[in-house]
């Protein structure tokens, strides 16, 4: 039953992020015109779970319309400037989006712009909560959240696999678990929302690959304690119960060895 909520889900934000992408494509063209019901494919999901997945006028944030007039090089001035008493965004996420600020801090490179807004007002809504992010995040205006994730959304930068070596059974535990899932376990896997190699999904699912393992150790630890409860439906919080720590391990230890989107195999490894 859960696999069919999570299967209506997944379908349900395609439509979602359909919506999205066209709102964003109008950029500089035209007004958006209101969103209109989505139609889902016939056949793809039982008739009753169409009427309540489908996400509604509602669902879309208001602040989406703000995406299609951002300037990258107001947001490029936010990223290594700073604004008002926020640090330089590039002193800990660098000027491409690259992690300088140690392992917790996430990549931002390639991420959606979309995601990346939403990251932000999550923070200054409470609905993710972090020491410095929460505080940074609640002192930017939208059209500056706009400026600054499309300025990190167009960034590439090259990728360094970790160093040291990982036990190889691990690392096939994570990579069947993400690529597989466990149906014992009654996990689907990540790649089915994150895409292949977890190269992210649509506009709402980010990439994961190439992220550090305490970086994705840390979201995990925050979903499960609530402190971050920003995803749809609360859909990762609902997977990560279903997970052993050790589990939990192997997956954050896989997906850090993983080149993320943007970056050429081969080319920028060490
Ligand atoms: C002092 C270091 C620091 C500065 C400065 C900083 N960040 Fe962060 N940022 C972090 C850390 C650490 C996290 C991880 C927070 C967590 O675990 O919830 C983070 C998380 C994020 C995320 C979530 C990414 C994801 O994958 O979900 C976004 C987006 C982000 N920061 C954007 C910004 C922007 C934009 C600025 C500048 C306005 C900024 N940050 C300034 C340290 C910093
Ligand atoms: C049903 C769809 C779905 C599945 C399956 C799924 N995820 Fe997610 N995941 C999401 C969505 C949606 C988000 C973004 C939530 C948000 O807006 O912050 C997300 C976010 C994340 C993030 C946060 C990334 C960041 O930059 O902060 C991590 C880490 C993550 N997922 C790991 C996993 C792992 C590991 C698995 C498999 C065990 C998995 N996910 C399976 C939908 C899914």
């Amino acid at each position: 039953m859960r696999r069919f909520l999570i299967i209506g889900w997944v379908a349900g934000s395609l439509v979602f992020a359909a919506l999205v992408s066209f709102l964003v494509d109008l950029a500089g063209r035209a007004p958006a015109p209101p969103p209109q019901a989505a139609t889902r494919p016939a056949g793809t999901a039982p008739a009753q779970a169409q009427q309540s997945e489908i996400p509604t006028q509602a669902a879309l944030p208001q602040w989406v319309g703000s995406l299609q007039n951002a300037d990258p090089a107001a947001g490029e001035k936010i990223a290594t400037g700073g604004i008002k008493t926020i640090p330089a965004c590039s002193s800990c996420h660098g000027q491409n989006g690259e992690p300088l600020d140690g392992n917790r801090t996430p990549r931002l490179a390639g991420l959606s712009p979309f995601y990346i807004a939403k990251q932000l007002h999550d923070f200054a809504d409470g609905s993710r909560v972090n020491q410095m992010m929460s505080g940074y995040a609640a002192l930017l205006n939208e059209q500056q959240i706009a400026d600054v994730a499309a300025y990190y959304a167009s960034r590439i930068t090259p990728f360094t696999p970790p160093g040291g070596t990982k036990q190889p059974a691990v690392l096939e535990r994570g990579e069947q678990l993400v690529t597989i899932g466990d149906d014992a376990l009654m996990v689907q896997s990540c790649t089915s929302c994150h895409g292949p190699r977890a190269q992210g999904g649509d506009p709402i699912v980010p990439y994961i690959a190439g992220q550090s393992s305490q970086y994705i150790s840390a979201a995990f630890e925050d979903w499960l304690s609530g402190r971050r409860k920003n995803d749809a439906d609360g859909v990762m919080a609902a997977i990560l119960g279903k997970l052993q720590p050790r589990d939990r391990i192997a997956v954050a230890e896989f997906l850090e060895t993983i080149p993320p989107p943007g970056v050429v195999q081969g080319e920028n490894h060490q």
